[in-house]
């Protein structure tokens, strides 16, 4: 019997590769509009509270927060090897901006977790403040609010240490493939091995579970999918496979080639006994399942897929993104942004500014759509909008 992921099969490859084509013909340019509060919004509270709730009664309790778009790396499904540009600084919020929205988003707004992400948000040279600063809030429940760092691992090693003293909670790193020569081709650097020092040091530092986040491409690392599991499982590390969505360079990606969650799900079974994990699986996007390898029992733990294109879970998405440039994104795939640096900058206040975010995520899509006839990819690169 074959394990299968979820109760709807995958379109079988001919169909895809239809559906592709389609895709293809209809991306074309769209420019970003800027949002104003809409007047359907539900009313604040007297103090100003509310939560980020849209129209499909969806509330965001987590708060991705770009800090750079910058990145030590060049991944061919995320970047140019060349000639990306990078945001002017001005246009970049500072530490006191970015500090301010997110205690914006916990105290007015019902955030409770913040994840960090770039680029390569390690290159962000205040991070360790911006983390202590953020350590300092406390949720509408009365509790730190958990922070969590998505991160290429470059250099993490040496900067864990501090940012757990700050306050850090826990840590996604991106592993692609353990091969050197691989490795190299898919980021264009030789930077293999101080990766995976950073995944020894942040199972060291206690930050568990580490996750590992691996993007299946066709053609390019599916074989690494066995080799993965198994180095991250003997590690420790909670290995995490991503189904590729279209958010790259616009050649990189068709929904017929891309690898399916259940061809990723085959793959695993051909080394490891599968059975599908308990815990219930809330916002989270990987669907989890307790894995043995069936030559070596002792290599044995989680291993998570996340079908983000065949099987969305945009119903249960509670994310809300702000990107470096201060603009708040209700969705990866939102083709409208609410930009809120320039009336932060013309001194909007508190109450102002979260209604404003109030208002950019009451309208967030039910879904992202990939698999609709008019889908257009957004146009600000993924290394702009933060994973
Ligand atoms: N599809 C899926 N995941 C992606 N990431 C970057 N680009 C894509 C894509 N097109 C992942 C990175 C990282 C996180 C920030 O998002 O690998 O783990
Ligand atoms: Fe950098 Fe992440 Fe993009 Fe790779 S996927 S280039 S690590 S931002």
């Amino acid at each position: 019997m074959t394990t299968r992921l979820f109760l709807s099969p995958t379109p079988p490859r001919q169909e895809r590769e239809e559906a592709s084509k389609s895709i293809a013909t209809s991306i074309k340019h769209d420019a970003y509009l800027p949002r104003q509060v809409p007047e359907d919004l539900p009313a604040a509270q007297a103090d100003g509270r509310r939560v980020l709730v849209d129209r499909f009664g969806r509330i965001a309790r987590d708060l991705r927060v770009s800090l750079t778009d910058r990145c030590n790396l060049r991944c061919t499904y995320c970047m140019p090897a060349e000639g990306l540009e990078w945001l002017p600084t001005e246009q970049t919020l500072d530490d006191a901006e970015v500090l301010r929205l997110i205690r914006i988003a916990v105290v007015k707004l019902g955030i409770r977790q913040i994840r960090f992400t770039g680029g390569e948000p390690l290159l962000r040279k205040n991070l360790k403040d911006i983390i202590a600063g953020t350590a300092t809030l406390l949720t509408d429940e009365g509790e730190k609010v958990r922070i969590a760092l998505t991160t290429n691992g470059l250099g993490l090693d040496k900067k864990i240490a501090g940012l757990k003293e700050a306050g850090l909670d826990r840590v996604n790193i991106s592993l692609d493939t353990i091969d050197a020569q691989r490795y190299i081709s898919l980021t264009r650097r030789d930077r293999l091995f101080g990766v995976l020092s950073s995944i020894d040091a942040a199972v060291s530092a206690g930050l568990h579970p580490v996750k590992i986040n691996a993007v299946v491409m066709p053609g390019v690392n599916e074989v690494d999918i066995v080799p993965l599991a198994e180095y991250c499982l003997s590690k420790g590390a909670q290995l995490r496979f991503i189904e590729q969505m279209p958010l790259g360079p616009r050649e990189q990606w068709k929904r017929g080639d891309m690898v399916t969650a259940q061809e990723i799900l085959d793959r695993l079974g051909t080394q490891f006994d599968l059975t599908p994990a308990k815990e219930p699986r809330g916002a989270a996007p990987a669907a989890l399942w307790n894995a043995v390898d069936k030559t070596n029992p002792e290599i044995a733990g989680k291993l998570g897929i996340i079908a983000s294109v065949t099987h969305p879970f945009c119903g249960d998405c509670d994310r809300s993104r702000l990107t470096t440039d201060g603009t708040i994104r209700n969705c990866l795939f939102s083709r409208t942004e609410t930009p809120l640096r320039d009336a932060m900058r013309e001194g909007a206040s508190d109450d102002e500014l979260a209604d404003l975010w109030a208002g950019a995520m009451w309208e967030k899509k039910p879904g992202h759509g990939i698999d609709d006839e008019g889908f257009l990819q957004p146009d600000r690169p993924m290394s702009a909008i933060g994973g």
